[in-house]
């Protein structure tokens, strides 16, 4: 397909939201065309599932009825938001993919054989070009969440985020496991940096992942233009 494919990864508190609306920025300067996604949802079948994922009201199903929901999210955003976006020559910044759901369904206790059987289904060979997984310790990602939400009316923390410490901990090495077994797609970037210096860092792993296609940091697509 003719479109770029990124996905960002990490526990909670990351920065990943702020990170894709930058990084969507300086793409956009260069003449791209992004579309910003995230999971669960994305699209309006996966954002009706969100809902049930994320209130705690599929909780009841256990950890494998919730990788199911997951995946059924997945399939829809899949087949009705992202490959049409990858068809058209878009690049796409997906907030979560189906790393999630290896780690936070895989921590759960969900075989992982099982969780990979439903992310072949669900994914139908969409595989992300590049995965950016934001490191924070869970200690700083939770803290983060926690001021997050007393100041943005969410009505505190989400049925994932309430875990303990120590699931989060759990979760974090399971990131960084899974960056090293498929270390061609992933770039791992420390996420306990000021905002700006992620920014960078993240910019250096997308160009030096696309390197025919993009400028290195610091030239603008208008340089590139007008030199035409
Ligand atoms: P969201 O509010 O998007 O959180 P974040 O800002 O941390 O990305 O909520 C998504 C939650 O759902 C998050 O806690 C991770 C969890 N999740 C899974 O457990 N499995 C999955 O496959 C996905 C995509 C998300």
């Amino acid at each position: 397909m003719a479109g770029h494919f990124i996905t960002f990864e990490g526990g909670e508190g990351a920065g990943k939201s702020t990170q894709i609306a930058r990084l969507k920025t300086w793409l956009e300067a260069q003449g791209k065309t992004v579309i910003v996604t995230r999971e669960p949802g994305g699209s309006p079948g996966a954002e009706k599932i969100r809902q049930l994922l994320l209130s705690g009201e599929a909780k009841d199903l256990g950890p494998r009825g919730e990788a199911m929901l997951f995946a059924t999210a997945r399939a829809d955003h899949v087949d009705t938001t992202i490959i049409p976006a990858l068809k058209r020559g878009d690049w796409v910044l997906c907030d979560r993919y189906a790393d999630s759901t290896r780690v936070y369904q895989g921590e759960a206790g969900v075989d992982i054989a099982y969780l990979k059987l439903l992310e072949t289904a669900a994914v139908a060979g969409t595989y992300p070009d590049l995965t950016i997984l934001i490191d924070v310790p869970a200690e700083i990602g939770l803290s983060r969440v926690e001021v997050r939400s007393q100041t943005d009316n969410s009505g505190g923390p989400d049925r994932f985020e309430g875990e303990t410490m120590k699931v989060h901990k759990r979760r974090r090495q399971m990131f960084l496991d899974l960056a090293e077994e498929e270390a061609h797609r992933f770039a791992v970037i420390d996420g306990s940096k000021d905002l700006d210096q992620v920014e960078t860092a993240i910019r250096s792993a997308v160009a030096t992942a696309f390197a025919s296609e993009l400028k290195p940091d610091g030239e603008t697509a208008s340089i590139t233009e007008a030199s035409r």
